[in-house]
């Protein structure tokens, strides 16, 4: 645990007025005070409600636009290698095809890159950590965690980092139109994390086949994918208890809401020990919360984008949607050779949503042509997004 201490630390330094660990329900609000933050591009259609917005990082274009440089900047690293972008690709939904990521020094990540889409809505951030509630508090994990090491800021490093980027004459016009009273003049990393937290945090889309067919267009999916949605939300299948909601995923907080719940689940993919342990690389919330029954619990991803996103899972070890639905339908993953031996089937701490089902070979198909039907291929292709040092 003391991973997590090391990053308070960091919080503590370098984002002063961002609340480092914990936060909760009441340091967020919702947004739309000043006119620089209704003129905000959201990206969301009208039945959306907006996001929650920590009061100390209100939303404007300015800083989004600052972000979108420094989500692109490989110069924010260690040893120059590495930006956001490396491990979270626009055209694949912002997330990455390895397993599990590669830090900027080489270091194999415990967990597999997942997509950035809509993230602004999730109760909580990366795949098994109830105590990350903010983008903010998120993004130091890849600038300055060292358990793995992803893009190598330290101590030693950040501030010459700093002043090469402070040094660049776009990185002063875009600090120059920060609207921030006086005290944001020159880059620091306060403003920094504040930026990529804005970028991302606007990297927004509905506009999904699926999407079209909820608001009433007809013919835009297939009849597979409706067969395939029934099944998603019927009690056989149980799918939509975990990844229902508008983002297909329980984990789903906007300001609509007044209570935050933060929900983690057991799918029984592992079970080395008869006692439902899962490999010791990452067995979700217990390495938190130190609760036994916290084996193997991780966030339900959203499903939007999924085709994009392969390999699945908080370690990348299943290959294929078609992989992810025989295991579901089997009740978890029995894995019969190797060191992670085990029948995840029978794993104690699996949600009793995960009982297995039923399914024919057609069904399977159906069940894939509705997850495709949650691509969103204006998101992949939406300039606002992408890298702004190639044009
Ligand atoms: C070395 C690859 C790598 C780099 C570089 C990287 N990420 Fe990630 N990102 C990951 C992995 C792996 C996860 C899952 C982390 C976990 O569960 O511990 C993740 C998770 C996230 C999440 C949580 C998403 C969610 O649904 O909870 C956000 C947000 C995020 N990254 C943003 C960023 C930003 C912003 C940057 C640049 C400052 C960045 N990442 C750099 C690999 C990377
Ligand atoms: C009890 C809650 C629950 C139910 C029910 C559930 N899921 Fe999941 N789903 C999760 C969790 C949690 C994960 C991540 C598990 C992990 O990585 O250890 C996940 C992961 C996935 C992934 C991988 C996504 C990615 O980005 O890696 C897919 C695809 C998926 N589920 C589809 C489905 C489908 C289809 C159904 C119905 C047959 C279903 N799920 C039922 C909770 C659930």
């Amino acid at each position: 645990m003391t991973k997590y201490f090391a990053l308070a630390a960091f919080a503590a330094i370098f984002v002063s007025g961002l609340s480092a660990c914990g936060g909760g329900s009441e340091t967020r609000y919702q947004t739309g005070g000043s006119s620089a933050e209704r003129q905000f591009d959201w990206n969301l259609p009208a039945h959306i409600p907006l996001p929650i917005v920590p009061s100390e990082n209100p939303v404007n274009e300015a800083m989004f636009e600052l972000g979108r440089h420094l989500f692109y900047e490989q110069r924010l690293s260690g040893n120059g290698s590495q930006s956001c972008e490396s491990c979270h690709h626009q055209n694949m939904a912002f997330a990455e095809s390895l397993e599990r990521s590669i830090g900027s020094t080489g270091e194999l990540h415990p967990r597999n890159a997942q997509s950035l889409v809509n993230v602004a809505f999730n109760t909580t951030y990366t795949w098994a950590n109830p105590a990350l509630v903010t983008l903010e508090q998120q993004i130091l994990v890849p600038l300055f965690g060292e358990f793995p090491v992803e893009q190598g800021l330290n101590e030693d490093n950040k501030n010459a980092v700093l002043a090469e980027l402070d040094a660049d004459p776009i990185y002063q016009q875009l600090v120059g139109e920060l609207d921030s009273g006086g005290d944001n003049d020159v880059l620091n990393f306060n403003i920094i994390v504040k930026a990529l937290a804005t970028f991302v945090r606007g990297i927004n889309s509905f506009s999904s086949d699926t999407d079209r067919y909820e608001n009433g267009e007809a013919n835009v999916i297939s009849n597979a994918a409706l067969k395939g949605r029934e099944l998603f939300f019927s009690e056989d299948l149980e799918c939509f208890h975990c990844h229902g909601g508008y983002n297909f995923t329980d984990a789903t907080a906007d300001s609509s809401q007044l209570f935050v719940d933060t929900p983690f689940h057991n799918t029984g993919l592992y079970n080395l020990d008869d006692q439902g342990a899962y490999p010791e690389i990452s067995q979700g919330i217990i390495e938190i919360t130190g609760k036994a029954s916290d084996m193997g619990r991780f966030k339900a991803p959203s499903l939007r984008n999924v085709a994009l996103t392969a390999p699945y899972m908080h370690d990348g070890s299943i290959a294929t949607l078609e992989e992810v639905i025989r295991t579901y339908a089997a009740g978890g993953r029995n894995i019969s050779n190797g060191p992670n031996t085990g029948d995840g089937r029978a794993n104690p701490f699996r949600d009793g949503f995960v009982s297995g089902f039923d399914i024919s070979e057609d069904d399977i198909q159906n069940l894939i042509a509705f997850l495709e039907s949650l691509t969103d291929f204006e998101l992949i292709n939406n300039p606002r997004f992408a890298n702004p040092w190639e044009n």
